[in-house]
């Protein structure tokens, strides 16, 4: 059980995904050697990013199909690497056998592998806070690690919270596991709202905040999750903290620690920051709409109250990595720029300025 050897070779499941990419060029250039797990290696769309990262080029960078849902197809690409980010999305998180089963399919390719000696394996802050209901959060308003969603509310069922619940299962199947064999350690690592630059057009459609930036851009935008403040981090720094996490010295198997900067804009603070971040755009603010059902819209001072006494911590994570968490602008700024120009998205703009890509 320990950490990485500083400049090893890591193994990142969801590579061609916004996290994981990310993950991919940062281990690079902190002058680690990647094996970047893709469900389809001969896709150009989801994968010549990867080709076009100059360690691809020297061979440092090596890119492996493998599907978790295949038992087996992590066997020869886990053989000879020191750690393993996991990464990857799974096909389904309310069937929790299926979720149990792409467990044991990744910790028996790591037990085969010999030589990793740890997993950080990506969860979710679903997984500390998602409540059934919406009370405990003024029961419980300090969201750090120990906090787990009340696991008694009958109401937390997999049809509601199965993402959450999947998460929290991975979490456990994994630290256990490592606990059995003895070889190796599992730390886990529970990113809030990730932010920032994507890297493939293809990127622009999948994690659901890019997408939301990208709705802004186009005139169209509404609130999320009960009036919910987005709870953002980079997702550069996100990446950093999962690397932070695979050298870490500090940390213990069965762990997890959350990735955010503590900031909590709000829904329509974000969409006006847009035009205050890059003026020379002239991005046509929209108003936000507001699509709840009236039972909810009843109850919108209420929900932005209950959101506004929530304490947000992360000193755990500071204390185990050097991770340094950039403020909530820089990373709408880098978002709004890659959207124009990797995914070449065409911004509702003012009278009198014209689109530049
Ligand atoms: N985005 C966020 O704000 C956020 C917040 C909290 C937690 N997370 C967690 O962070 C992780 C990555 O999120 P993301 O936003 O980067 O997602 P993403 O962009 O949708 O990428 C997820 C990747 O998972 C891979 N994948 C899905 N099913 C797979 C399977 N059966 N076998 C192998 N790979 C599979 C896909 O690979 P291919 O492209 O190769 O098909 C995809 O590239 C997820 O575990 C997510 O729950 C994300």
């Amino acid at each position: 059980m320990a950490s990485i050897p500083k400049g090893g070779t890591v193994a990142v499941t969801g590579s061609a995904g916004f996290i994981g990419g990310w993950v991919v060029r940062r281990l690079l250039d902190k002058g680690y050697r990647v094996r970047a797990c893709v469900r389809d290696a001969n896709n150009p769309e989801r994968t010549d990013f990867l080709r076009a990262m100059p360690g691809f080029a020297s061979g440092r960078l090596t890119i492996h199909a493998a599907d978790l849902d295949d038992a087996g197809s992590f066997d020869d690409i886990f053989a000879g690497c020191h750690g393993v980010a996991h990464v990857a999305h799974v096909s389904s998180y309310t069937d929790h056998e299926y979720v149990r089963m792409v467990c044991d399919h990744l910790i028996e390719s790591v037990n085969k592998s010999r030589t990793v000696s740890r997993v950080v394996v990506t969860s979710s802050i679903a997984a500390v806070i998602s409540e059934a209901d919406i009370q405990e959060y003024r029961r419980r308003p300090v969201f750090y690690e120990d906090r787990y969603p009340d696991e008694t509310n009958p109401r937390r069922t997999p049809e509601r919270q199965g993402y959450s619940m999947g998460k929290v299962i991975a979490q456990r199947a994994f630290a256990d596991a490592a606990a059995e064999s003895g070889d190796w350690d599992s730390v886990t690592c529970c990113p809030a709202d990730n932010v920032g630059p994507i890297q493939s057009p293809h990127q622009k459609n999948m994690g659901p905040w890019q997408h939301n930036v990208e709705m802004m851009l186009l005139g169209e935008y509404y609130q999320n999750g009960a009036y919910r403040p987005w709870m953002t981090v980079d997702v550069r720094d996100d990446a950093d903290c999962h690397i932070g996490l695979l050298e870490s010295v500090h940390v213990r198997n069965g762990e997890r620690y959350i990735a955010w900067s503590t900031d909590t804009p709000k829904v329509e603070e974000i969409c006006a920051s847009i035009d205050r971040l890059l003026p020379e755009v002239g991005h046509d603010t929209p108003a936000v709409t507001d699509n709840f059902p009236d039972r909810i819209k009843a109850r919108e001072a209420e929900f932005r109250a209950i959101w506004a006494q929530c304490d947000l911590r992360n000193d755990r994570i500071k204390a185990v990595t050097d991770v340094e968490f950039r403020p909530f602008d820089e990373s709408l700024r880098d978002c709004v720029e890659s959207l124009l120009s990797v995914a070449k998205v065409k911004p509702k703009l003012r009278e009198g300025f014209a689109h530049r890509v």
